[in-house]
């Protein structure tokens, strides 16, 4: 199937994890793909050349979702590269976990600024393009912590519910221009980032997951296909949970 055939993706945070697994899914269906991380690192260049044998055209760019002024140039960038921009899916993230009591300022603004402020950064940035395009889709990758909330996460928890409230509003405001806007939460996915916990935690978790297994970036980048793609066409502001049935 090619269900992004001519479409041109920009994916924030995706030289590996979730993001690289949504890479790659958008490239099997024919999309190309700008995507961006914080450094031009060996993850970075693998992603761009496993892309390229998919291929389609394909390029990594050095750019921190959390700055405004980055965000606009790689926008700009990508246009030049590229010359349009269909799809956004604002998917760097990070956790900086730890009760309130032990939670630092630092842990805060951290964390507010890659997983929320970069979300108006780039929607921002690519707002124009796709209004002047006629259309776009924009995916945000919340999670079911901004659904449900999790003790030791409120900085996390916070930002993801940020984007949720931040997901609703845009595709109000954009819908009229054809751009849709939605949000995946998802569970437990075995990533770098879930590997960092203690082995006790995990199996926990595992038990509370109806499906009783974890997500796989995979899982996660089927849903982002049928969101950034015309299967999705009449469905705007929602948030889809893909955690195994562990929020229901
Ligand atoms: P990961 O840590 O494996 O990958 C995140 C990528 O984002 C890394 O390559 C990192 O370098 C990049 N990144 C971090 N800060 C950045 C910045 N300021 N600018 C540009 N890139 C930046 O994480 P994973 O698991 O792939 O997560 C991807 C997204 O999915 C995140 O937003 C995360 O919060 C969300 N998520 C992950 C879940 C999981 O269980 N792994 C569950 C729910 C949501």
């Amino acid at each position: 199937m090619e269900l992004l055939k001519g479409k041109t993706a920009l994916i924030t945070g995706a030289s590996r994890g979730i993001g690289k697994a949504i890479a790659l899914k958008f490239a099997q269906e024919g999309a190309n793909v700008a995507f961006s991380d914080l450094n031009r690192d060996e993850n970075m260049e693998n992603t761009e050349k496993e892309l390229r044998e998919l291929g389609v055209e394909a390029k990594g760019y050095a750019s921190n979702a959390a700055s405004f002024d980055d965000s606009q140039k790689l926008a700009d960038e990508v246009m030049k590269d590229f010359g349009r921009i269909d799809i956004l899916v604002n998917n760097a993230g990070i956790t900086r976990d730890n009760l309130l009591l032990r939670m630092t300022e630092q842990d805060w603004d951290a964390v507010l600024a890659v997983n929320l402020k970069s979300v108006f950064n780039l929607t921002k940035a690519v707002q124009r393009i796709m209004i002047k395009q006629r259309g776009g889709s924009i995916v945000n990758m919340s999670s079911v912590v901004g659904v449900n909330g999790n003790a030791g996460q409120s900085n996390y928890s916070a930002s993801k519910a940020g984007m949720i409230g931040f997901t609703k509003s845009i595709a109000q405001e954009l819908g009229s221009r054809n751009i849709r806007c939605n949000a995946i939460a998802p569970g437990f996915i075995e990533t770098e980032m879930t590997r960092k916990l203690p082995e006790d935690v995990r199996k926990e978790w595992i038990k509370t997951i109806p499906l009783r297994r974890p997500g796989t970036p995979e899982d996660v980048a089927n849903v982002a296909v049928f969101l950034a793609s015309e299967l999705s066409s009449y469905v705007t502001g929602q948030v889809i949970n893909v955690c195994g049935g562990m929020s229901t």
